[in-house]
């Protein structure tokens, strides 16, 4: 945590309390289905834009057609494609690739819905969750609707549960930034999709690495495109299965969504990732500590105050909810706040590769703009931002010795367990008794409202 940041979110803090509206939409709308909490949004933003590029791409769609309602592109083909078998050479001791053409879709959950917590593959996981050590903090989930449906947690939102997606509480553990100025931790969510190759083309030609952090649904979908992320040297991380608001799900739930999303990553690349980033931002210390025990670090983005989120609202371009001159303005803003004096460290912002709008205006616009900045921004995936090797972000190729994964085989479990998630400290709830806290279950909750959870958050993906 950086100090600046902190002495922001003690402001922060009040206001999330008692703010009655949403503290900026899509956030505050997690879990309602698309369109029903964002007009109050769209009302309160100003008609018009301005925005200045230090550059532009010559072939970009014109800023005019990036629309909700643009008629769908053409799709190309990926810049490049590997065989079955390839040995990758972004990075060391890998795997073979493995054969996409050979994994069954029925093998894996349905599409874009809360995964089934009853198979056998997420009972063997909620035992290694146990198994691990880690105390879960005793936490209901949230009712859908973020902080303004939910004013028990959001009281609490700045103490012991250090709910990001209600007053921006960020914990020890959590990857907000990139240590090093004018760094640019560059991130894709929720894809592949068929606009991913584009972004690709992009990337290669401009000789660019990103982290890409994809849905287990789209993976499924699309494995080639993941499989061509990965061997260009693309960081691939975890963005669950079907994009629900985590802090919704029940424990069991949590696991299911991240287990299945490392499997399917892991069947189709050869490796597991050992980052994930919350859909819309949202964890709690609860959220946290499955993840530890899960050897996932979260990577959320950076947020220097409520106003300045590091989110160029992308996302909403495809659904008409905002305009392109509206997300370059944000991104100017981002720009202004990475290159100010008072804010010390490098940035990681929120972009997507889900839908053909935000794909446009990424390739068209904002990166040509960002390769012209002055003072040049050095741009690339989480994982390098933070001055660590492509193996680390991977489990089975990380460099154990220097960088110890949240859970490993030497983990000392403890006798005391006092830690069930204090302020700011989710990472630290990490290795108590074994034996003497049960570490899932949502206690206090009953089956009624566990199952209002899993019918509403099906259409979240929608989103973000
Ligand atoms: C607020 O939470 C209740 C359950 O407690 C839920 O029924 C309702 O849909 C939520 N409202 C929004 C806007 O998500
Ligand atoms: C930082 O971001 C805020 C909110 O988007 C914006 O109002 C402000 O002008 C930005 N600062 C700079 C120096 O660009
Ligand atoms: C690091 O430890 C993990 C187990 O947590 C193992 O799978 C992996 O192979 C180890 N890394 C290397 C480079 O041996
Ligand atoms: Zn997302």
């Amino acid at each position: 945590m950086k100090p600046a940041v902190l002495s922001s979110l003690a402001t922060v803090a009040v206001v999330g309390a008692h703010n009655i509206g949403p503290l900026y939409p899509r956030q505050g709308s997690s879990g309602a289905p698309a369109g029903t909490s964002a007009g109050s949004a769209a009302a309160a933003t100003p008609t018009s834009f301005s925005f200045s590029l230090a550059s532009t791409n010559p072939t970009a769609i014109p800023l005019g057609n990036i629309l909700s309602n643009a008629p769908s592109q053409p799709t190309h083909a990926l810049p490049s494609t590997f065989a079955p078998g390839t040995t990758p050479t972004a990075v060391s001791g890998a795997p073979a690739l493995p054969n996409a053409a050979l994994l069954a879709p029925s093998a894996y959950p349905s599409l874009d819905v809360v995964v089934p917590t009853g198979s056998p593959e997420v009972q063997q996981w909620i035992q290694d969750v146990k198994n691990s050590g880690v105390v879960i903090p005793n936490i209901a989930p949230n009712a859908p609707g973020g902080c303004p449906n939910n004013t028990v947690a959001a009281a609490d939102a700045d103490k012991s549960r250090c709910w990001w997606t209600c007053t921006g509480c960020v914990a020890d553990t959590d990857i907000v930034d990139c240590p090093d100025k004018l760094t640019w931790g560059l991130t894709y969510d929720d894809g592949p999709s068929l606009y991913t190759p584009d972004l690709l083309t992009f990337l290669a030609a401009n000789n660019l690495k990103s982290t890409f952090f994809a849905v287990g649904s789209r993976v499924i979908s699309f494995p080639t495109i993941l499989q061509t992320e990965y061997m260009e040297g693309h960081q691939i991380a975890v963005h669950t299965w079907s994009h629900p608001s985590l802090t919704t799900l029940t424990n069991e739930q949590i696991i299911g969504e991240l287990g299945w999303s490392k499997k399917v990553i892991k069947d189709v690349i050869g490796v597991t990732p050992t980052h994930f980033r919350p859909p819309f931002g949202d964890i709690d210390n609860r959220v946290r500590a499955i993840a530890k025990a899960m050897d996932l670090t979260p990577v959320i983005w950076t947020r220097i105050s409520e106003q300045a989120t590091f989110d160029t609202d992308d996302f909403d371009l495809h659904s008409g909810l905002t305009t392109a001159s509206h997300v370059l303005q944000n991104w100017n803003y981002i720009e202004g706040n990475a290159t100010s004096s008072n804010f010390p460290t490098g940035f990681i912002l929120l972009e997507h590769d889900l839908f053909q709008q935000s794909v446009d205006i990424a390739t068209g616009y904002i990166l040509p703009d960002a390769l012209a900045h002055q003072p040049p921004f050095k741009i690339e995936p989480v994982i390098s931002c933070l001055n660590q090797p492509l193996n680390n972000a991977y489990l089975e190729l990380n460099d154990n010795s220097t960088n110890p994964p949240p859970i490993s085989a030497t983990t000392v479990v403890t006798g005391s367990a006092s830690a069930t998630g204090s302020s700011g400290s989710g990472g630290s709830g990490g290795n108590g008794s074994n034996s003497a806290v049960s570490t899932v279950g949502f206690p206090g909750l009953g089956p009624a409202l566990a199952l209002t959870l899993t019918l509403l958050s099906g259409t979240t993906f929608l989103l973000l």
